[in-house]
């Protein structure tokens, strides 16, 4: 009788064992999130969906409201999504596909004043590093979008590190 109720014991907690692992399976084989699409609206959308602000980390090594410099603004802060994280903290030269980086500008007296963002888009634009650029108000109001030459001739001078200055990828 003991015996029976051990099998059956371990017969149930293979079976668990195993559902886990289909599950994990599935899991695993899941496609991929559907790409953001490369417009002001979708990526600003994006932004709020995911709550940027509280998920995403910080640059690697820079925390709120550091000092920036011209034309940004006096304060910054700088969020990056996971993708973009895992490459900058690898070193890895650039910024992979559907990396995010989204950079908060403010005022002296800390009052947010823009939000800009760097979205890489595969194929977009591979003479500017496929990168997707914005320029949002506070409440999302887009000043600027796409292939905009103001932020691509500027950012051309860090062209040796993916178009980044705040930190090294090398
Ligand atoms: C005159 C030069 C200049 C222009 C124009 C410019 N940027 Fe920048 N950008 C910088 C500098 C310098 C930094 C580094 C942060 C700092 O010190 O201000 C930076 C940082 C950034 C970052 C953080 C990632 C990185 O490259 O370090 C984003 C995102 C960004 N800029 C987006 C934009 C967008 C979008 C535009 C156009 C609307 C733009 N920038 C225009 C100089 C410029």
């Amino acid at each position: 009788m003991k015996k029976i109720l051990v099998s059956i014991v371990l017969l149930v907690c293979m079976s668990l064992a195993f559902y886990g692992f289909v599950l994990a399976q599935e899991k695993a084989a899941k496609p991929k999130k559907e790409a953001v699409e490369a417009s002001g609206t979708a990526l600003w959308d994006h932004l709020k969906k995911v709550d940027y602000t509280t998920k995403w980390k910080m640059w690697p090594g820079k925390t709120a409201l550091y000092k920036g410099t011209e034309p940004h603004g006096a304060l910054l802060t700088t969020y990056v999504n996971a993708t973009a994280l895992k490459a900058i903290k690898g070193k890895k030269g650039k910024l992979p596909v559907g990396s995010i980086i989204a950079k908060e500008n403010y005022m002296p007296d800390k009052k947010l004043a823009a939000i800009t963002v760097m979205y890489k888009v595969k194929g977009y634009n591979p003479e500017a590093g496929d990168w997707f650029w914005a320029k949002y108000a506070p409440d999302g109001k887009i000043e600027a979008e796409g292939k905009v030459e103001m932020c691509i001739k500027c950012h051309s001078m860090k062209k040796d590190n993916d178009f980044v200055y705040t930190g090294s990828l090398i």
